[in-house]
């Protein structure tokens, strides 16, 4: 299997089986406007938690803001209650996503402490009673995002996989480390391979370590998925979706350069500043500014420049003033350097 356009997605028509991974702290309204604008047949919010959003927590509903353009949108839910676990999915539902999601692979300790996230891969039969509860309540495609296990010793996901099947999730998403490794190490693309083997109708999306149209391809061709989530791939190059496109289509690859590069940093920063009040926005710039100067070589002075500006119109003006034909795109792939 390899790209399917469209892609039958429980009773949903997605553009396409690339999505666009949640990302807690970096996925939010501006990212997703970047992102959404390649397409990718499904994007996601950042995770939130499912206390908070039944206490009606504004702040957790910031996160679930979108646009109508990101349609297929999905939400990603955290916590480990089935009961309230049923009255977040309805109220997601209500606010017109697409699909919902159970994190199972959130490694943050203040997380894991309560079960929830990557928690609950001690628990599978918890996650069973949790997507259970959620299909029940809503409508809309429920799936799952799950590690390979808690740790080396406790490698669950094709069991999981099984339970999330029974239950009648859409889809189980499989990040290919266990709670312990967080995001070090190379992915195991030889769990989500087994994940797809023990599948009956269930959909295995395979993720991890995708960074451009090349490791797209070998994640499909290593697993036999039915679809992939690209998540640090995304950041500062919103446009790896095309780059996919192209490659698993059998296109020539469109090589990005500085110039379009300086284009799409120059929109995201004007989607933030749109977006945040000045202060956030200062601080969110500084951080993705980071994403994209990353991949360019001669750019650290420029970095340093933005991380110190004191106000939107420096930023803009550090920008202009910079003199982008000096800069050149790095080589190779570069994950970008941030923690969940
Ligand atoms: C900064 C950061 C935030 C993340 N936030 C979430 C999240 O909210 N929900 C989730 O399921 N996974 C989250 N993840 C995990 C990613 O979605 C993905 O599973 C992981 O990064 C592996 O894919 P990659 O190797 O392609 O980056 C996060 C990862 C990072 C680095």
């Amino acid at each position: 299997m390899s790209l399917r356009r469209p892609f039958l997605y429980g009773g949903l028509k997605l553009p396409s089986n690339i999505f666009c991974a949640p990302l807690a702290g970096c996925s939010d309204f501006p990212f997703r406007q970047m992102t959404s604008a390649y397409r990718p047949g499904l994007l996601f919010c950042e995770m939130v938690k499912i206390d908070a959003l039944i206490r009606h927590d504004p702040h957790t509903y910031r996160f679930l803001d979108y646009s109508t353009d990101m349609h297929p949108i999905g939400a990603q839910l955290c916590g480990s209650k089935s009961a309230i676990a049923a009255r977040a999915a309805r109220i997601v539902e209500d606010l017109g996503f697409d699909s919902i999601d159970l994190n199972c692979g959130c490694p943050v300790d203040k997380v894991v402490k309560d079960g929830s996230g990557s928690g609950l891969m001690k628990t599978p039969e918890k996650i069973g009673e949790i997507l259970f509860a959620i299909i029940e309540a809503v409508d809309i495609p429920v799936s799952v995002k799950i590690r390979s296990g808690w740790d080396e010793s406790q490698i669950n996901a094709v069991d999981i996989v099984r339970i999330a099947e029974q239950a009648g999730a859409v889809a189980v998403t499989v990040h290919g480390r266990t709670r312990q490794q967080a995001y070090k190490g190379p992915a195991d693309w030889e769990i989500i391979r087994e994940c797809k083997r023990a599948a009956k109708e269930i959909l295995i999306i395979g993720n991890g370590d995708v960074f451009d149209g090349d490791s797209a391809q070998r994640l499909f061709a290593a697993t036999d998925c039915d679809g992939i989530l690209v998540a640090r791939g995304t950041l500062g190059q919103p446009w790896i979706v095309e780059d996919i496109y192209r490659q698993l289509s059998g296109e020539p690859h469109r090589p990005f350069t500085v110039d379009d590069l300086r284009a799409d940093l120059v929109d995201h920063f004007h989607k933030i500043t749109q977006y945040q009040p000045e202060r956030q926005a200062l601080l969110d710039m500084r951080r993705v500014g980071c994403w994209y100067l990353r991949r360019c070589v001669g750019a650290k002075g420029l970095r340093m420049q933005l991380n110190q500006a004191t106000g939107l119109d420096e930023v803009f003006s550090l920008l202009s003033a910079n003199d982008w034909s000096a800069l050149s795109l790095v080589e190779k792939s570069v994950v970008a350097q941030v923690g969940e």
